[in-house]
């Protein structure tokens, strides 16, 4: 029995030697190894092996096993090695790679950058407030009684607990005094929400900077001197800015700006961009009637607002005939952008 395992050892390894590819490997691995190979029907042979030379056969049929399973993996070994050698021939590893299509910011998010690095220039500070609002932040503390129109089912969607999508940034104004005391110089961008008929000049969802100042003494001219001064800085120090009286509840007196359009080939025309004015004093009893204190005593202090449509900002800036191109992200579109 002994020589018969030494003989199938030789066999195997012969065998194995001379095999150069992966399906062969197997046959001669299952011809050998397998269930119904010649080592397994050999070691069916221990039965009649005399009691004392058992161990010496068995010592011998697990080298045999042992030696026959080494080779076959050092052959699959090198038959895999080839394969992928062969494989890799074909790629030229130095090559660059392809190049993955760049991002872009949206053309909004350039506008809302370059407004917002204007006016920290100029001192104002970032500020944030919930695009989910009470009545009394959106409206009341605003000056907006019950009956006004922007109140209505139809301009403002509101939830069932009463709350409301903002129709409007200037809730912020409210969220800011109420958390901070005079001084205050903030801006707050963010989205704002109307039950609008979307068209090229309407959305139902549009975004809007907000800005307030109060401190002691603030006039009707440092307003105009910002907005001004914010206008030129985007548009250039040639652009012709126009106040014109207006009213919103929550400032006296309330001005639409308008900025003064140079389309080439067209007349110029003035579009307007804001809504600004002097905070009214209702707004800031309301504040002090909440905060039970009196920070923004109308007496003693006093403030300017504003607030202006971004995408509004965007379509002047970048020449965008159509607000809803600015939502539909075309990739042709962005791509001008980024
Ligand atoms: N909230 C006003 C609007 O949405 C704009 C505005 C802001 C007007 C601040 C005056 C002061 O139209």
């Amino acid at each position: 029995m002994l020589a018969e395992l030494e003989e199938i050892k030789t066999d195997a390894l012969a065998a194995i030697g001379k095999i150069d590819n992966e399906p062969d490997l197997e046959q001669a691995r299952v011809n050998f190894l397998g269930k119904k190979g010649r080592l397994t029907a050999a070691s069916a042979g221990m039965r009649d092996v005399p009691k004392e030379q058992k161990k010496d056969v068995g010592q011998k049929l697990n080298e045999v096993r042992t030696a026959i399973t080494e080779v076959i993996e050092e052959k699959r070994a090198a038959l895999i090695a080839v394969r992928d050698a062969a494989a890799f021939a074909s790629v030229d590893p130095t090559l660059p790679s392809r190049a993955l299509p760049k991002g872009g910011l949206h053309p909004l998010t350039h506008v809302l950058n370059e407004a917002v690095s204007v006016l920290r220039r100029m001192g104002f500070a970032l500020a944030e407030g919930p695009e989910i609002e009470t009545e009394w932040n959106c409206f009341d503390a605003l000056n907006t009684p019950e009956d006004h129109p922007a109140r209505n089912e139809s301009d403002t969607f509101y939830f069932e607990n009463g709350k409301l999508l903002r129709t409007h940034t200037s809730s912020v104004q409210i969220q800011t005094m109420l958390k901070e005391v005079p001084p205050v110089r903030i801006i707050a961008p963010g989205s704002a929400f109307r039950r609008d008929e979307i068209d090229a000049t309407h959305l139902s969802a549009f975004h809007q900077l907000e800005g307030l100042y109060v401190d002691k003494s603030v006039s009707l001219a440092d307003l105009k001197g910002t907005l001004e001064y914010f206008f030129r800085e985007i548009f250039g120090s040639k652009t012709e800015v126009r106040f014109r009286p207006h009213f919103f509840p929550f400032t006296e007196p309330s001005f639409e700006v308008d900025l003064k359009l140079h389309a080439t080939g067209k007349a110029a025309k003035w579009i307007e961009i804001a809504g600004c004015g002097i905070v009214d004093p209702a707004v800031f009893e309301a504040v002090d009637g909440k905060r039970g204190d009196a920070a923004y005593d109308p007496g003693e202090i006093s403030g300017f607002a504003f607030g202006m449509g971004l995408d509004r900002l965007a379509m002047i800036m970048y020449g965008i005939p159509d607000l809803r191109l600015l939502i539909e992200n075309d990739v042709r579109f962005l791509k001008q952008f980024a």
